[in-house]
């Protein structure tokens, strides 16, 4: 099936207007797997049960893609760089210390892929479920209809080095009122083992046709219940601390609203994100006094809207954690898709440095390895407990 460009509106953005294909029960002649409901349609593969497009019509009347991607499926596991894009990160999202945890005295070794040295060239630490995560493998669809679609993955006994067998399900809805749901449910089945997941979905509300900036540093964000981070070290490895975010510092987004780009001009901003790095890849606490409802209206965890689009994202979850990544390693060298414009004919576009943002839900970074902090009961997973499940609902709508 061809993807269909329509004609440039009245507006003339430099970003062809992009048109989704109809349901057709197949993947597309890309590899992609289409939903589709009112005001909203969204493609996903099976390579790490990624989101590869999400189209919302914005205040010009113009279909935006407003996820990053690639053009094809196939092109994931083929890319040099990897960038997590859209998938889910598994066994255990985010980073583990030193690659290793103590489970019922017995300590395991998972495989490292993230900041090697001369001593230890594979990495000192794990990101993401290792080398071999599950967002680098391919998930195998056990169900799609128009406007949901399952994944399923089964993890092998010992695979990156995490104990005993993990299946897991991936389901993407969407629904009218422009909503994108995600429900994600993993089973041990032989052993006690930690899991955590993710969705690592990558940003940019303007699908990338803003002519003001090739940044998302003008794009708001809200996290209202998250008055404190998980402080790291230099290399982003939690070091136990909860730090608090007051008012006004780099980290405060609870108290108002507030561009991303805006704590930039603060000194603070540089080394926020390690090392010496300037930006943000931080993991903030989701703090609702419990019992709660996810879902209800005002326990939203995030928003992230955009003026220039006027396309806005409140994302509800029943996870307590928020991680948010300013894409500071982006240097415009990744290209964008044909979809935001990648081939409008005056030379291939890349995203630049801060060029998106991802936001992802999930628990306490790294609290396998921090048992005082107690998420125990929501990392560790044992055969006939109760399943690992992670819920996020996604809700777009549009400011004129
Ligand atoms: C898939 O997409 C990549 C870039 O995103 C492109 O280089 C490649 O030619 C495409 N392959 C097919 C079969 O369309
Ligand atoms: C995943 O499936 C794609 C086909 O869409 C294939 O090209 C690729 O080699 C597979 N990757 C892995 C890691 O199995
Ligand atoms: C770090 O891992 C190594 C093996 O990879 C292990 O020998 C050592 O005990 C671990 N150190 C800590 C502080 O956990
Ligand atoms: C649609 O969203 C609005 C808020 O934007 C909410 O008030 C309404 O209940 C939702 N409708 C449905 C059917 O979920
Ligand atoms: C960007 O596009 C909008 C809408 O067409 C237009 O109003 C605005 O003047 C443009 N801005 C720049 C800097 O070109
Ligand atoms: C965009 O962000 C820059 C830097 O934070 C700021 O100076 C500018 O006023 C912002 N523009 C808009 C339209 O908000
Ligand atoms: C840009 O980033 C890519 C991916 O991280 C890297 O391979 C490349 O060397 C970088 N280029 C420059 C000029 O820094």
């Amino acid at each position: 099936m061809r993807l269909s460009l329509l004609p440039l509106g009245a507006l003339l953005l430099t970003t062809p207007a992009f048109s989704a294909p109809s349901f057709t029960g197949e993947p597309d002649s890309t590899g992609k797997y289409w939903l589709f409901a009112p005001g909203i349609s969204a493609s996903f593969i099976p390579y790490g049960a990624s989101i590869s497009n999400l189209i919302i019509t914005d205040k010009h009347g113009i279909d935006r893609d407003i996820v990053l991607g690639f053009d094809n499926a196939s092109y994931y596991s083929v890319d040099p760089i990897h960038p997590h894009f859209g998938g889910v990160p598994g066994r255990y999202a985010n980073r583990i210390k030193n690659s290793s945890f103590v489970l019922d005295d017995e300590e395991y070794h998972i495989l490292p892929n993230e900041n090697p040295t001369p001593s230890q060239p594979a990495g000192v630490n794990t990101l993401h479920g290792g080398p071999d995560g599950w967002d680098y493998r391919n998930f195998t669809v056990v169900s799609y209809s128009q406007s949901s679609i399952t994944f399923s993955l089964v993890d092998a006994d010992g695979k990156e080095g995490f104990p005993g067998e993990v299946i897991s399900y991936i389901t993407y809805s969407l629904s009218g009122n422009m909503t994108w749901d995600a429900k994600m449910v993993a089973i041990p089945t032989t052993k006690k083992t930690p899991i955590m997941l993710s969705s690592h979905t990558y940003w940019n509300l303007d699908g990338f046709a803003n002519n003001e900036t090739d940044t998302a540093l003008n794009h708001t964000l809200y996290l209202p219940f998250s008055g404190q981070t998980i402080a790291v070290d230099s290399i982003l490895i939690p070091t136990g601390e909860i730090s608090p975010a007051p008012k006004g510092t780099v980290n405060d987004f609870w108290s108002n609203p507030r561009q991303i780009g805006d704590g930039f001009s603060d000194p603070a901003i540089v080394g926020n994100c390690g090392g010496s790095c300037t930006g943000y890849d931080n993991c903030w606490l989701v703090n609702r006094q419990h019992p709660y409802d996810w879902r209800s209206e005002d326990k939203m965890v995030a928003s992230l809207s955009s003026a220039w689009s006027g396309i806005k994202l409140d994302i509800w979850s029943d996870q307590e954690a928020f991680q948010m990544y300013s894409c500071n390693g982006m240097n415009g060298s990744m290209p964008i898709k044909s979809t935001q414009g990648g081939d409008d004919g005056e030379g291939s576009r890349g995203v630049e440095k801060y060029g998106c943002v991802v936001l992802e839900v999930q628990d306490w970074i790294d609290g396998i390895n921090h048992p005082e902090w107690g998420r125990g009961g929501r990392q560790i997973f044992e055969p006939g407990g109760d399943p690992y499940v992670l819920q996020v609902r996604h809700r777009f709508s549009v400011d004129a």
